[in-house]
């Protein structure tokens, strides 16, 4: 048997109603729905191949070499995609982000949509957008949500079974801009999967999982209504909620540099006093991610990259959904 493999790309996305928190930490089934943007020209390309000859697994990460933890995770997910193809085979996984990776720009999200995708690609399964959704979830929540495209929502579900994400809109429903606020580039100090199972420590995570299917149901509305007011009002109470949370469990995390709550009181008074389309939102880490839309992008732009402690400004769009390159071999795919 010669060697299979496939390459595929994912784009991170921006939750405005966060997954914070999980009911199984081990499927990652999470304690509430989400809601995200895929973000355009921000991508993670993977390729994966596997050979009758490969001893274990390998893996690439952005032209160097990956760490013993890394690499562990990525074999340990494939080793779910190995199940499913019911082979023994060992792979090598070379996988590059475009964007900085451990900033608050999800990579994780991108890198287990691209990996799916590649994984079952390359060893000749064909998965419906539903069943790589699934997958994706395993390797890291959010990146169920970077399979579909568009703007997403992560059906909680009560098992493996019915927890995914399904698209709500298409990329070009709405013209929204995340405006990436980059004020630090070091790696953060806890990752969200720890974080996760911190946040049942905090007396909050319950009032906050509580009133998630009304945050769900207003977000969800407000973008197909395109109604920029009460999709800000819900985003920036969402992020407030879960950092609220953050903080108060046990250890607390403190994601917030001065920077962040100088750039959060800024965009906020930008909406109320200038009446214009923009809010933030923030993930495990101190860069904001400033949400508006396209015909002020680039004002919002210059006005964040005057704020102390901004040190660049990324600019996305709504992004498609993850997709294959090539499948290099040609077998013939086969259904689950
Ligand atoms: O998928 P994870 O385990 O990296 O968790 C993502 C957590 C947040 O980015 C903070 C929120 C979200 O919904 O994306």
């Amino acid at each position: 048997m010669s060697s299979m493999s496939a390459t595929a790309i994912a784009s991170p996305n921006i939750a405005f109603i966060k997954y914070w928190g999980n009911r199984d930490n081990q499927l990652r089934l999470p304690l509430n729905g989400s809601i995200s943007m895929n973000l355009d020209g921000l991508f993670t390309q993977t390729t994966v191949t596997f050979d009758p000859a490969f001893e274990m697994d390998t893996l690439t990460l952005n032209d160097q070499v990956a760490d013993q933890q890394a690499t562990s995770r990525v074999t340990h997910f494939l080793d779910l995609v190995r199940k499913l193809a019911n082979t023994t085979l060992r792979a090598n996984v070379i996988s590059k982000n475009n964007f900085p990776t451990g900033v608050g720009i999800a990579s994780s999200a991108s890198a287990f949509a691209a990996l799916s995708l590649a994984a079952t690609a390359a060893i000749g399964l064909e998965l419906s957008e539903t069943e790589l959704s699934r997958l994706a979830r395993r390797g890291s929540g959010s990146a169920c949500r970077s399979v579909p495209g568009g703007y997403v929502e992560w059906l909680a579900g009560q098992s493996d079974d019915d927890s995914y994400a399904v698209s709500i809109a298409s990329p070009d429903h709405w013209a929204l801009v995340d405006c990436i606020v980059i004020v630090q580039v070091e790696h953060k100090q806890i990752g969200s999967s720890q974080g996760h199972l911190l946040a049942n420590t905090s007396p909050l995570q319950y009032a906050r999982v509580e009133d998630a299917p009304r945050r769900i149901r207003l977000c969800k509305e407000a973008i197909l209504h395109r109604d920029f007011e009460t999709f800000a009002t819900i985003t920036e109470l969402d992020s407030t909620l879960m950092h609220a949370v953050m903080m108060t469990s046990d250890p607390p995390l403190f994601y917030w540099s001065p920077a962040t709550l100088e750039i959060m009181t800024n965009v906020t008074r930008w909406r109320k006093e200038k009446a214009l389309p923009v809010c933030y939102t923030v993930d495990a880490g101190p860069n904001v991610h400033v949400i508006c839309e396209e015909p002020v992008s680039e004002t919002i732009r210059e006005q964040l990259l005057q704020l102390p402690g901004v040190l660049q400004v990324l600019s996305a769009k709504p992004a498609g959904p993850a997709r294959l390159c090539t499948t290099l071999d040609n077998h013939s795919l086969r259904k689950l």
